[in-house]
């Protein structure tokens, strides 16, 4: 069997609610992508253009540093990588982790939380970031999530 991560960051807790339940469901290791510095409330007022994320995602050099040590995403096959969804992309803080190891080879499959965007072109976003990565869509995980229907989504995805 492959042996999978999945590695994700929230910021108000829903996508860790979601990346919990699909570790369990892939028989996933499970890694929290923490922000050095957490974000506050002010921090995610979208509505305040001056806002630590407003700033950060309108620079597209941003690469808020993550706390802690990163797993080496060499021992996994495949990485189950989930965020909410930021002005219709993945916050900024998912490129840091996408340039913190080597992904060459490795298959991402994407999922997400949001108001109610889809994960549109935010796998042609990231894949500068991690040239030898296969980045695939994987799915927007708004709404209760069960462990079954993840599994079963796992399942489907043949890895
Ligand atoms: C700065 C910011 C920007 C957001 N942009 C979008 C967006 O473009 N589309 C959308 O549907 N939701 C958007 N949302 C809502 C979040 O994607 C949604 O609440 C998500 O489930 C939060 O996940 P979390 O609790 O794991 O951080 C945004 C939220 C924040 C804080």
């Amino acid at each position: 069997m492959s042996k999978k991560l999945v590695a994700y960051f929230s910021a108000s807790g829903v996508t860790a609610g979601v990346a919990k339940t699909l570790a369990e469901a892939a028989g996933a290791d499970l890694y929290e992508i923490r922000p050095e510095t957490p974000y506050t409330d002010a921090d995610l007022n979208w509505m305040d253009q001056n806002s630590r994320s407003s700033v950060e995602m309108k620079d597209p050099d941003s690469r808020p540093a993550i706390a802690g040590d990163i797993p080496d995403v060499r021992d996994y096959d495949v990485i189950f990588l989930g965020f909410p969804i930021w002005w219709y992309t993945a916050p900024t803080i998912i490129k840091t982790f996408l340039e913190s190891g080597d992904f060459a080879g490795k298959t991402i499959f994407l999922f997400a939380t949001s108001g109610s965007s889809g994960l549109g072109h935010i796998a042609k976003d990231l894949q500068p970031v991690c040239p030898g990565a296969v980045i695939r869509d994987g799915k927007l995980l708004n709404g209760r999530q069960t462990r079954d229907g993840l599994a079963k989504w796992v399942e489907s995805l043949g890895v």
